[in-house]
C-alpha cells in the first residue's frame, strides 16, 4: 500500500522533474491577504504573483499545502463527522505555472501523474471541463484521447455568470479561471450519477483534481479584468487521492486517519472505530494544532474564535463518549506519528500545542457539563425549534458557541433560531453600549468621511507644523462648521504631526493654535481608519472649517513614548531568543510612563529569564544602533526577515523598522533615532493574562532611571530602619527576624508562667462552702483560650471545687465555670454559669463540669461573682 507520506513525496518528485521548484507550505493564517481568514487553497500563498505585483524567481512551483476551510467563503466545518469526505483541515497537492506553460501541458502532466506514475485505470476517470472551453475539450479529446461522453462541459449552475463547478475563484475578488477537474469512479456499486446529473452529489464520482486556469482578476464590483499573463493553478486533495490509490472509499479509511481514529478510540476508551464522533476528533486535531503552530490562540474574536469552535467541538464529542477529562491534547503525540515528517513545525512546536490545548480543555470542562443539562431542559420544553434566547445563553454563560449548538441540535433533529439568537447578541451589544463598555467613538458619518482626503502624518520627523488646515469639526460625534470657546470636540487637519493611537502606541497630545484661538488636544485618535482626530477642548477664540492652525505637539511625552516604543521591539526580539519563536505578540501598549507587551507563552517566566531578556535588552541599547526604516511591498519585507503580525492589515507597501541586527519588525510607530537613547531598559512585572498569555511591563529612560532611583530610596531607607548599609541589609534583616521569633517564643512562654502565677495566688482566696473550695473571680486581659488553662490549673489545685473565671478586655467578658471532685454530684457548671451570664445580658452554656459563654463587662459582673458562693450554698439546701 502506498503510505500518505510516499505521496506526497512523488508528487514533488514528479514536478520536479518538469523543472518545477518545490516551495515550502505556507502558514494557514495568509501573511498577505486581509480579505481571507485562513488559507483555503494552495494558491493563497501565489495571489499577488498571479496579479503580478509579485515576481518570486520562478515560473514553475510545486508544493503540499496545508489548508483550512472554516470560516469564511469556503467553510466545511458543519459537514466534517457527517460524510466520508469533509474536513476542516487538508491538504492539498498543487502546481503551477505563472505565465509559462498553460493548459496543454497542465492537462497532459495531470494524466501522466494520474495514469502512469499512480498507475490508475484510465476507463475509470472522467472530466469536466467550463462550458465555452473548447480549447480543454480538444485537448481532452484529441491528445489524451478521452472519448466525447466522458468530457462534460458544466455551465453557470450556480446562478449568475461565471458562477459555476467549472469556474474557480479563491474569494469574491481577486484571481480567477476556468477549470477542468478530474473525476475518479469509486464503481457501480456506490450510488452516484456522472458530474452535472441529477444525482452528482452521489458518492461514486469522487473529484481528485483541479486544474484552473487563471486569466482574470474579479473586482467588487464583478467585473473580470484579465491577468497580466494566464496561469496555471491546480489543486488535488490528498486524502480523496490516498483513498484512492489505497484502495478504500472514504477518506477516513487511509492511513493517516486510521491512526488517529484508533488513537482518538484509544482515550475515549471506545471500541467502534466507524464512530463518527471519533472522525470528528481525528479531523478536529489537525485543524486545531497547525493553527496553534501558526499563531493562532483560543480566543473570543476573529481566527481565535474559530479555533476555540473547532476544539469546544472535539471536546464535546469526546464528552459524548463518556470522556469528561482533558484528552484532546494526548491526540497531539498520534498526529506528530502521521505528520511530523512533511511538517517539522509541529513536532518543535509540540509541547506548546499541547499546552494550548489542554489550557482550552480545562477552561471549557468547567461549563460543558452544566451547558449540556440546560440544553437537555431547554430541548424538553421547547418543540423543535431551540429559542435564540436559550442559545444566547448557552453562548453567554456556559461558552457554547453558537454552532455547536446548532451541532447537539442537529444530532436530535432540532434547530436553533439563528434569528433570534443574532437578536439576543445585538441586545445585550446594546445594553453594553449603553453603559458605556464599548464607547464607540471614532466613527465618522460616511458622506463626511467619503469627501475627505486621509490626513497626512508628518510626525515621523517633526513636533511641529505651519498652516494646517481645519477640514472637519465634530461636536457630541456631529460635525459642526464651527466650535466656540469650552467646547469639547474633536479637529480634523489635512496634515498633522500628531500621532494618532494604533500599533499599541498611545496617540500625541499638545496644542492647536491660531492667531486669539487655543485648542488643547488631550488624545489623537484615528476616525474612520485614515484621519487623525484631534480629541480635546477649545480653551480661547473660536475655529471654524477652513481655519489655518499651528500644531505643536508635546515632545517631551513623545520623546518618552518613542523610547519605550523602541524597546517593545528589542523587548520582542529577546523574548524570542530567550524563551523560543514561538512568542508572539499578542498586544501591546507604548505609554510615555511604560510599556505592556502580550506575548504568547504558557509558564510564568523565571527570574533568571526576566534578567537574561533584560540584560539583552540592555546589550542592544548600549550598541547603539541606528534605527533604519525601509519601505517595500510585503513579500518583500518578509524575506527581509521582517516579524509580521499575523492577522494584522497591512496595505501593500509596508514600513519596516530596523534595529541593528537586533530586530526587524513591521511598524508605522514613531521611533528613536539609535537605539541608545533608550537609555536603559527596567523591566518592573511579568505575570499571566489569560490562559497561554503573558504580559511584562517596562520602563525605558528617564522613567526607568526614577524606577531605579526610588527602588533605592526604599532599600535605604530599610537600611537605615534595621541599622545597617544597603549592601547589608539582607542579613541584616534576616538577624532581625532571627532575634524576632526568639523573642516572640520568650514572650509566650513568659506569658504562660505569669498566667499560672496569677492563678496560684488566686487559689488562696477560695472560700469553704460546705466542704467545698469555691472561687469566683475575675483576671484582667485573659482571652477565652487562657482563661480555660487557669481553670484547669486551679481545679487540679483546689480538688473539689466550683470555680468561676470572668476575663475582660474592651467592654466584653469571657466567662469560664468549672466543677471537679466531690463537687461533681452536687452542683452543675452549666447551670452555675448561666445564672453569672443572665446578670450581665450574656449566655452561656455547656456541661456539668465545665462552662464557657460570655457578656458585657460591667458593674454586674462584680455583684454575679461575689454572688457565686451564696448560689452554691443555696444549692447544697
Ligand atoms: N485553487 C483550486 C482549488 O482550490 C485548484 O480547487
Amino acid at each position: 500500500m502506498k503510505t500518505t507520506s510516499e505521496i506526497r513525496r512523488e508528487f514533488l518528485d514528479f514536478f520536479r522533474d518538469k523543472g518545477h521548484t518545490i516551495v515550502p507550505s505556507a502558514p494557514l493564517v495568509p501573511a498577505n491577504d486581509p480579505t481571507l481568514l485562513f488559507t483555503n487553497s494552495g494558491m493563497v500563498q501565489f495571489k499577488n504573483v498571479f496579479l503580478g505585483s509579485e515576481k518570486p524567481g520562478y515560473v514553475r512551483a510545486a508544493d503540499v499545502q496545508r489548508c483550512l476551510r472554516a470560516g469564511g467563503k469556503h467553510n466545511d466545518l458543519d459537514q466534517v463527522g457527517y460524510t466520508a469526505r469533509h474536513h476542516t483541515f487538508f491538504e492539498m497537492l498543487g502546481n503551477w505555472s505563472f505565465g509559462d506553460y498553460f493548459k496543454k501541458d497542465a492537462i497532459a502532466w495531470a494524466w501522466e501523474l494520474l495514469t502512469q506514475v499512480w498507475k490508475l485505470p484510465p476507463e475509470r476517470l472522467v472530466v469536466t471541463i467550463y462550458q465555452t472551453d473548447d480549447e480543454a475539450f480538444d485537448i481532452w479529446h484529441n491528445d489524451i484521447g478521452l472519448p466525447p461522453e466522458r468530457i462534460i462541459r458544466i455551465g453557470d449552475n450556480k446562478g449568475a455568470p461565471f458562477a459555476s463547478d467549472n469556474f474557480w475563484q479563491m474569494a469574491d475578488t481577486g484571481p480567477c479561471g476556468p477549470c477542468t477537474e478530474i473525476f475518479y469512479d469509486h464503481g457501480d456499486h456506490i450510488a452516484g450519477g456522472l458530474p452535472g446529473s441529477p444525482d452528482e452529489d452521489g458518492d461514486r464520482y469522487i473529484e481528485i483534481w483541479n486544474n484552473v486556469f487563471m486569466q482574470f482578476d474579479r473586482q467588487p464590483d464583478g467585473t473580470l479584468v484579465p491577468l497580466p499573463a494566464p496561469c496555471v493553478d491546480t489543486g488535488m486533495g490528498l486524502e480523496r487521492l490516498a483513498a484512492v490509490l489505497q484502495g478504500v472509499h472514504g477518506n477516513y479509511e487511509i492511513d493517516l486517519f486510521r491512526h488517529l481514529v484508533a488513537k482518538a478510540g484509544e482515550f475515549t476508551s471506545t471500541a467502534d472505530l466507524d464512530n463518527k464522533s471519533l472522525r470528528v476528533i481525528a479531523d478536529h486535531i489537525r485543524a486545531c494544532s497547525f493553527l496553534i503552530v501558526d499563531g493562532v490562540l483560543p480566543s473570543n474574536e476573529g481566527r481565535g474564535y474559530v479555533l476555540r469552535r473547532i476544539i469546544r467541538r472535539a471536546l464535546r464529542h469526546g464528552w459524548m463518549l463518556g470522556q469528561k477529562q482533558p484528552f484532546f491534547h494526548r491526540m497531539v503525540e498520534p498526529l506528530i506519528e502521521a505528520m511530523g515528517d512533511a511538517y517539522p513545525e509541529l513536532t518543535q512546536k509540540r509541547e506548546f500545542v499541547e499546552r494550548a490545548l489542554l489550557a482550552e480543555e480545562e477552561r471549557f470542562a468547567e461549563t460543558l457539563d452544566a451547558g449540556m443539562r440546560i440544553f437537555d431542559e431547554v430541548a424538553a420544553r421547547s418543540g423543535e425549534v431551540i429559542p435564540g434566547v436559550d442559545a444566547f445563553r448557552l453562548y453567554d454563560t456556559y461558552g457554547f458557541p453558537v454552532d455547536l449548538t446548532a451541532d447537539i441540535a442537529r444530532e436530535r433533529g432540532l434547530t436553533v433560531d439563528m434569528a433570534g439568537f443574532d437578536e439576543a447578541m445585538a441586545r445585550q451589544r446594546e445594553t453594553a453600549r449603553a453603559s458605556g463598555k464599548f464607547a464607540n467613538a471614532t466613527t465618522l458619518p460616511a458622506e463626511l468621511a467619503a469627501q475627505l482626503p486621509p490626513t497626512q502624518f508628518l510626525g515621523y520627523d517633526r513636533i511641529r507644523e505651519e498652516g494646517l488646515q481645519v477640514l472637519a469639526l465634530l461636536r457630541d460625534g456631529r460635525p459642526v462648521a464651527r466650535i466656540e470657546a469650552g467646547d469639547d470636540a474633536v479637529v480634523i487637519l489635512d496634515r498633522t504631526p500628531f500621532y494618532a493611537e494604533s500599533g499599541g502606541q498611545v496617540g500625541d497630545a499638545g496644542e492647536l493654535d491660531g492667531l486669539d484661538t487655543r485648542f488643547a488636544v488631550r488624545d489623537t485618535l484615528k476616525f474612520a481608519g485614515q484621519f487623525h482626530g484631534h480629541i480635546g477642548r477649545l480653551e480661547a477664540g473660536a475655529l471654524s472649517l477652513g481655519d489655518r492652525v499651528h500644531g505643536d505637539i508635546d515632545d517631551r511625552r513623545r520623546a518618552a513614548i518613542v523610547l519605550n516604543h523602541s524597546a517593545t521591539h528589542l523587548l520582542h526580539a529577546a523574548l524570542r531568543d530567550v524563551l523560543g519563536t514561538h512568542v508572539v505578540q499578542k498586544g501591546s501598549l507604548v505609554a510615555p510612563e511604560r510599556l505592556r507587551f502580550d506575548f504568547a507563552h504558557f509558564q510564568p517566566m523565571t527570574d533568571a529569564e526576566l534578567a537574561e531578556v533584560e540584560r539583552r535588552v540592555n546589550e542592544e541599547v548600549r550598541a547603539n544602533h541606528g534605527a533604519e526604516v525601509h519601505h517595500m511591498d510585503m513579500q518583500q519585507a518578509l524575506d527581509f526577515g521582517a516579524l509580521a503580525l499575523f492577522g494584522e492589515k497591512y496595505g501593500d507597501q509596508v514600513r519596516v523598522l530596523r534595529l541593528g541586527g537586533a530586530s526587524t519588525e513591521l511598524c508605522g510607530g514613531t521611533h528613536v533615532s539609535r537605539t541608545g537613547d533608550i537609555g536603559l531598559f527596567k523591566i518592573v512585572s511579568e505575570g499571566g493574562v489569560s490562559a497561554g498569555v503573558r504580559r511584562i511591563e517596562a520602563v525605558t529612560g528617564q522613567g526607568a532611571l526614577d524606577h531605579v532611583a526610588s527602588a533605592e530610596a526604599r532599600l535605604r531607607e530599610a537600611a537605615h530602619l534595621v541599622g545597617a548599609s544597603p549592601g547589608d541589609v539582607a542579613d541584616k534583616l534576616r538577624s532581625v527576624l532571627d532575634r524576632q521569633k526568639k523573642l516572640e517564643r520568650e514572650l509566650e512562654a513568659l506569658k504562660a508562667k505569669a498566667a499560672s502565677g496569677a492563678t496560684s495566688s488566686l487559689a488562696d482566696s477560695a472560700v469553704d462552702v460546705g466542704g467545698m473550695r469555691v472561687l469566683a473571680a475575675r483576671i484582667e486581659g485573659l482571652d477565652a483560650k487562657s482563661l480555660r488553662d487557669a481553670l484547669d490549673r486551679l481545679k487540679q489545685q483546689l480538688g473539689d471545687a466550683v470555680v468561676v473565671l470572668a476575663g475582660a478586655s474592651d467592654g466584653k467578658a469571657a466567662l469560664v465555670a468549672g466543677v471537679s471532685g466531690s463537687a461533681l454530684g452536687k452542683v452543675k457548671a452549666g447551670e452555675l454559669l448561666a445564672h453569672v451570664a443572665g446578670q450581665i445580658n450574656g449566655k452561656s452554656g455547656g456541661r456539668p463540669d465545665m462552662a464557657q459563654g460570655g457578656g458585657e463587662d460591667s458593674p454586674a459582673l462584680a455583684r454575679a461573682l461575689s454572688d457565686v458562693p451564696g448560689w452554691v450554698r443555696d444549692r447544697l439546701g
